[in-house]
């Protein structure tokens, strides 16, 4: 979608400025008495820059807009991802989360978030032709993992792994060359799933499966990850489409923890194995992507449906979290974690039910009861039920962050390819609120005491 790029009006005090904009805000600073006019853009927004003007003294820094977590503070102006916290909406590219995974393939999808369009068949069969050809990694690659011990964490591996593959493409600093920049981009997509199943068999001391070009890239993962010798894994259609649609519920959304270090590592022109890197290392913790691994720790431990008014009551005195539930943005109930639950029906027809998923229900029954859940309007999210699935599957609960940030990938590509092509920005570096010492003299130490 196109954008209207408007420029900021200049915020100047009052009567130095000729006719106001019609969308303004009217600021007096009862510091000064000085009235100021400040355009209001589209999205409600207005320029944190504008704030500057507004000073007691004429050599003052300026206003600053204080803001923690970026709770209210838009970094950019996107047009990947749409988001209605309140109505539980969720478009990418304009195009309805539902009809997507219903309809949809991952790497449609993949090609619609970077490209901006669903593809053309002719488009969609190059595309899923480059990714195919790209999904091998250099041998040394290996070796490096080799290197971690056998109970080393999937996804530390994965970060260290991203992240050395900068040594591998060093042209990959070349970030303002379109096509150089695609062909990393292509590079990174295809071979997530190989470091990702590499990391899984070097875990479990199984030998590494190389990819199979002839499968399609859900297929090829899942036999990366479970081929045992010879025998060619031949998973279920049902559950290779499940991976598929979860891949696609996954695939971006917008402004997260994760993609802003996408965004700000990008923003310093670092290659994007090494952005990625960092944005991984941001998905991991358990309040962003590590949510999943988190949930399933929760339901084990919790382990029977009859301990759950006793771990909701924890919940609500302070002892820890309920994982899986909450969200920065949707303040109802999250549409992921809605398609979510329908697959696990269709999975579970599969693999038989995972006993886990009565406690899973049984937390989501009483918690919507709930004030504490209510006036918070604290709702399941995507990681609610997604590892149910996942341990369904066969996947063990290390592995569900990675599951997580395979499909990730191409979110976080899409917004750092848009931040490179956006004239806008430069590199991120937000202001503080120093609340420390005054200038004071050094003391030796003989004289401290
Ligand atoms: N369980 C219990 N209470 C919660 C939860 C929860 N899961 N989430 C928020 N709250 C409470 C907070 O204690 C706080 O209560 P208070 O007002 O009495 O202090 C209130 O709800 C608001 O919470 P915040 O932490 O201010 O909300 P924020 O928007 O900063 O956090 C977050 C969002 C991190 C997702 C949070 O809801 C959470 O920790 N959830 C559990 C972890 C999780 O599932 N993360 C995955 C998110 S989805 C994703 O990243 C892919």
């Amino acid at each position: 979608m196109a954008r209207d790029r408007r420029t900021a009006a200049e915020a100047k005090p009052k009567g130095e400025e000729a006719a106001a904009p019609q969308n303004t805000l009217s600021i007096t600073d009862n510091r000064t008495g000085r009235s100021y006019e400040i355009e209001v853009l589209e999205g409600d927004a207005i320029r944190a820059a504008d704030l500057r003007k507004i000073r007691v003294m004429d050599d003052d820094f300026g206003l600053l807009s204080y803001d923690p977590a970026y709770v209210n503070t838009a970094s950019c102006r996107s047009a990947i991802t749409f988001i209605d916290g309140d109505r539980g909406i969720l478009r990418y590219r304009g195009h309805p989360i539902e009809q997507l995974a219903e309809q949809g393939t991952f790497l449609e999808v993949a090609y619609l978030l970077l490209k901006g369009d669903l593809p053309t068949r002719d488009q969609i069969a190059a595309f899923t032709h480059e990714i195919t050809y790209h999904t091998y990694v250099h041998e040394n690659v290996l070796k490096l993992l080799d290197g971690f011990r056998y109970d080393a964490h999937a996804m530390g591996i994965m970060i260290s792994v991203v992240a050395a593959l900068s040594t591998f493409y060093p042209e990959a600093k070349d970030v303002r060359n379109d096509e150089n920049r695609w062909r990393q981009m292509v590079r990174l997509i295809a071979k997530m799933p190989t470091l990702a199943a590499f990391a899984y068999r070097h875990h479990r001391g199984l030998p590494y499966v190389y990819p199979d070009n002839s499968l399609s890239y859900t297929a090829n993962f899942l036999n990366m990850l479970f081929r045992i010798g010879d025998r060619e894994h031949t998973p279920q259609p049902v559950l290779v489409r499940a991976i598929d649609v979860l891949f696609i519920l996954h695939a971006d959304h917008e402004q997260n923890c994760s993609t802003s270090v996408m965004r700000g590592v990008g923003s310093s022109l670092a290659d994007p194995y090494s952005a990625l890197a960092g944005a991984m290392a941001g998905l991991y913790g358990p309040l962003h992507g590590g949510a999943n691994e988190a949930v399933l720790r929760m339901l084990t431990e919790i382990g029977h449906v009859s301990r759950v008014p006793e771990f909701i009551h924890g919940v609500k005195a302070g002892k820890g979290r309920l994982m899986g539930f909450g969200h920065r943005v949707y303040k109802s109930y999250d549409p992921r974690a809605k398609i979510i639950k329908q697959i696990a029906d269709q999975v579970f027809e599969v693999t038989g039910r995972n006993p886990l998923l009565d406690i899973a229900l049984e937390l989501e029954r009483i918690a919507l009861e709930d004030d504490y859940f209510i006036s918070r309007r604290l709702y399941p999210n995507v990681d609610f039920y997604s590892g149910i699935i996942y341990q369904a599957m066969g996947f063990p609960v290390e592995l569900f962050p990675v599951l997580f940030a395979i499909p990730r990938t191409v979110g976080w590509l899409a917004q750092w390819q848009e931040m490179l092509e956006d004239s806008e920005q430069k590199i991120a570096r937000p202001r503080q609120i120093y609340v420390g010492h005054g200038e004071r003299p050094y003391v030796p130490l003989e004289l401290r005491s």
